[in-house]
């Protein structure tokens, strides 16, 4: 649909940002158009989400320069929150995501990765949050996430230079899990998400909330939000059947447990 394509195989489900002509830049039609793709994910049939953008040269280019340039600041607020909910959302999916950044990740398209739970990209990749260059700060959350995932010092030393790095520098400093060969950066999410998508649905959700509802409490509140989550997985058909499948007998056993997300 509009600026935001989505493709379901199986259990792994692919958005794509699709606004090539602007290098997949944000502007508020793409944004209400993710917003109503990610409302529209069936959790009881997809396992695992690949966010990704049209084309080669460009993940997402950030926000739209064009769109913002005129904003007053009521406006720029409110766009900022519009950015920010549409990204929460996005965060908070409840099943696992993959950011295959196949380019460009500047600014708002940094931010839109670091919105997924894991991140992986190809060799071309470039990303920077060059928003103090253009007199305003990163808006559509990269002042808080970058620092939780590389680190403060660096988070600081990125966003008040607006340097952007390349790929192998991404790496080094932990904003990304892997880099690839641009034609090998899809087929490697895939491959990613389908193993993710073979282990047991509930359990995998109740890892994702645990950990990320877990980073925002003090350690003895997350332990606690572990226990309920590792309880709510108890009584399960997929606990069961993964408990049993251990159990079994050799010759029962089966390599890949067909759970059934419930
Ligand atoms: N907003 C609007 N349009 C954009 C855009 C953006 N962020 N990024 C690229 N485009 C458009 C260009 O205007 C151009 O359009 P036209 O063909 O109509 O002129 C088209 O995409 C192709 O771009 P370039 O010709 O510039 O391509 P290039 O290969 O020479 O350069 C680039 C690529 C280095 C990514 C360059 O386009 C660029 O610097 N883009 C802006 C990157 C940026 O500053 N992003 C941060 C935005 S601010 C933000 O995101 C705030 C926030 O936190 C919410």
């Amino acid at each position: 649909m509009g600026f935001v394509d989505y493709e379901v195989d199986g259990a792994v489900a692919t958005i794509t940002i699709n606004r090539p002509k602007a290098l997949n830049a944000l502007n508020s039609q793409v944004l209400d158009d993710l917003n109503a793709v990610l409302d529209g994910v069936d959790i009881n049939t997809v396992r695992c989400v690949i966010l990704t953008g049209a084309g080669e040269k460009s993940f997402v280019a950030g926000a739209d320069i064009g769109e913002m340039s005129t904003l007053t600041k009521a406006e720029g607020e409110a766009f900022g929150k519009k950015g920010n909910d549409v990204f929460r959302k996005l965060e908070t999916l409840p099943v696992p995501t993959i950011a295959a950044v196949n380019g460009f990740a500047l600014g708002g398209g940094c931010e839109i990765s670091m919105s997924c739970d894991i991140r992986i990209c190809s060799d071309n990749a470039l990303f920077g949050q060059p928003e103090v260059g253009l007199g305003i700060t990163p808006g559509f959350g990269g002042t808080q996430r970058l620092a939780r995932i590389v680190g403060v010092g660096i988070a600081k030393q990125l966003i008040y230079t607006a340097r952007n790095i390349k790929a192998d520098e991404a790496y080094r400093i932990g904003l990304v899990n892997a880099v690839y060969p641009q034609e090998e950066l899809l087929p490697a999410a895939k491959k990613m998400a389908e193993t993710i998508a073979k282990n047991a649905p509930i359990a995998v959700r109740n890892c994702k909330k645990a950990i990320n509802d877990g980073l925002q409490v003090n350690i003895d509140d997350a332990l606690v939000i572990e226990e309920k989550l590792f309880g709510d997985c108890f009584e399960t058909e997929d606990q069961k059947a993964g408990m049993g499948n251990f159990l079994a007998p050799k010759e029962q056993k089966v390599k890949v447990v067909p759970f059934k997300n419930c």
